[in-house]
């Protein structure tokens, strides 16, 4: 059997230098997120969102990216699960990617803000009616008896209401605006590419190449 410590691979697929960086980092996000959107990588879009509240225990989960620009990456859930309480406690957030098929890692720092009512409501209503009802039918992160109690709590709603759901008020979108990025590309014998940007005084993007 195969034992922990002798479980490793080669990363092998490309190699990263500065030349090849665009040096705005949400240009370089979307030409890495292109090439992993057209080789059809599963998942290129989920991210790990980590955040830590006032008690100062960081804490993390996935969360799919639904939107980003020059503003910043934006995601969807409910105020009031964990992560919302957290971000409320303290609006700061790391996002990170990783594409395991690339041997890629970009990990994202910055602040977070609510996004708007009207842009909760227009992806909400975007999605599938199915799921429109499990989110509002679902307390996000808070404890319930079994199974059935939320299938019920589904069914309530749909009984009220088959063709139709509003949005919750809790339940919408953050967006987190970069200070930092990191764009790492796995190499050979663990002699890895990572670059840092970063905002300087005068808000221009400084890179910086990070040892492995
Ligand atoms: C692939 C995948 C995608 C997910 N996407 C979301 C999402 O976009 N929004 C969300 O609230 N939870 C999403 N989840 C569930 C979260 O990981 C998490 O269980 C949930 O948001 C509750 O987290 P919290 O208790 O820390 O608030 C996703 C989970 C997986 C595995």
């Amino acid at each position: 059997m195969t034992t922990l410590a002798d479980t490793r691979r080669e990363y092998e697929h490309d190699t990263l230098s500065k030349k090849q960086l665009d040096a705005n980092p949400f240009l370089q996000m979307q030409h890495w997120l292109d090439a992993a959107q057209k080789e059809n990588l599963k998942d290129a879009t989920v991210m790990t969102l980590a955040t830590t509240g006032n008690d100062g225990m960081p804490d993390a989960r996935v969360v799919m990216l639904k939107q980003f620009d020059e503003s910043g990456f934006c995601w969807y859930n409910s105020y009031g699960s964990k992560k919302g309480r957290q971000i409320a406690e303290n609006p700061q957030a790391c996002l990170l990617f990783y594409w395991r098929e690339f041997d890629q890692q970009i990990r994202i720092q910055g602040r977070v803000e609510k996004l708007t009512a009207k842009e909760a409501d227009t992806y909400f209503h975007s999605r599938p009616l199915g799921s429109q009802f499990s989110a509002a039918a679902s307390a996000q992160s808070q404890p319930i008896e079994s199974r059935n109690a939320l299938q019920k709590k589904v069914d309530d709603l749909i009984q009220a209401n088959p063709d139709a759901v509003d949005r919750p008020d809790d339940w919408g979108g953050y967006r987190l605006i970069p200070s930092t990025f990191e764009f790492w590309q796995g190499r050979k014998s663990r002699l890895h590419d990572r670059f840092r940007y970063t905002l300087n005084d005068a808000h221009r993007w400084v890179i910086t190449r990070l040892q492995p």
